[in-house]
């Protein structure tokens, strides 16, 4: 089944619940003339400008763009880590005014517990949300199986390496099961080999859930393979250059002419912004 048809099937489904009128939904996503700028003693940086989008539900959202031009911002706006200078972020209907359980985050540098194990890494979501301990180890041991990492679960996390540690960062996002799930280029460390493995398990998750996905990715290949739609930014401050609906069905063949064609495309346009002025 296509991203784009799974998103029209449950469009179907939830016009037939609620009339023609679609209703707000929990992972619903509304992003309104967003502007950030970062002011420190000394200078003032303008990372997001008249940046909008709307992401329904289920969806997977890829965001592409040159390095430093605001992606990371876009996510933790959204996760409530930083306030907007002005415009507003709208969750299932209500106002973003901090974090919250219903939005999980994989950080780009993995923000795990180094003394702690793989395991109690995964668990600590679930502890803060009092899931009592034989469900949170039952629930902890799928994800970490899910990640492939069974044989370190209970190694301390400074003992991994950095692409474990990755899978780690994903695991605890997971395991939470949030409406929402932000992910910061979670794959970024990873070899090509895992990262692969990776993809492919993210997809099959995905499918049993309706959680939506917003990720950001320096990889094109990697956006296209996995996106309902893929948003293109400009260089800094970050502003909507495209956005790409993606209709390939899924699991998708990265050899095929349609994928390859798409993926040039998105590169091109990313080399023009990437030119140095
Ligand atoms: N806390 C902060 N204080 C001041 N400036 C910041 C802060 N966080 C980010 N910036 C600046 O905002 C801009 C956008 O940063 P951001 O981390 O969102 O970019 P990015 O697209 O995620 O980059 P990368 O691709 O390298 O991860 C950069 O110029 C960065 O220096
Ligand atoms: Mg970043």
């Amino acid at each position: 089944m296509t991203g784009i048809k799974k998103t029209q099937a449950k469009d179907r489904l939830r016009d037939a619940l609620g009339g023609k009128q679609r209703q707000t939904l929990s992972g619903d996503i509304k992003i309104e003339n967003l502007r950030k700028v970062y002011r420190t003693d000394e200078s003032e940086t303008v990372a997001l400008e008249d940046f909008s989008l709307e992401i329904k539900k289920g969806e997977l959202i890829t965001i592409v763009g040159p390095s430093g031009c605001g992606k990371t911002t876009i996510l933790k706006l959204i996760a409530g880590l930083v306030e907007p200078t002005s415009g507003t972020v709208t969750i299932g209907g209500e106002v973003c005014e901090g974090p919250g359980p219903d939005r999980g985050m994989v950080f780009q540098d993995f923000a795990l517990f180094p003394w702690r194990s793989v395991r109690k890494n995964v668990e600590f979501g679930l502890e803060i949300a009092g899931v009592p301990k034989e469900e949170r180890r039952e629930r902890a041991q799928r994800y970490i199986e899910i990640v492939g990492l069974e044989k370190f679960a209970d190694a301390r996390v400074h003992e991994l390496s950095g692409g474990m540690k990755q899978r780690v960062g994903i695991a605890r996002a997971l395991v939470n099961r949030p409406d929402i799930i932000l992910m910061d280029e979670p794959f970024g460390a990873l070899d090509a080999q895992t990262r692969n493995i990776m993809q492919g398990s993210l997809l099959r998750i995905l499918e049993k859930t309706d959680q939506t996905i917003l990720f950001v990715t320096h990889s094109v290949d990697e956006a296209v393979y996995l996106s309902d739609r893929i948003v293109v930014l400009t260089k800094r401050p970050a502003r909507i250059k495209e956005i790409v609906e993606i209709d390939l069905p899924r699991p998708r063949d990265r050899a095929s002419v349609e994928f390859t064609s798409i993926r040039k495309r998105i590169l091109e346009e990313l080399e023009k912004e990437n030119v140095m002025e």
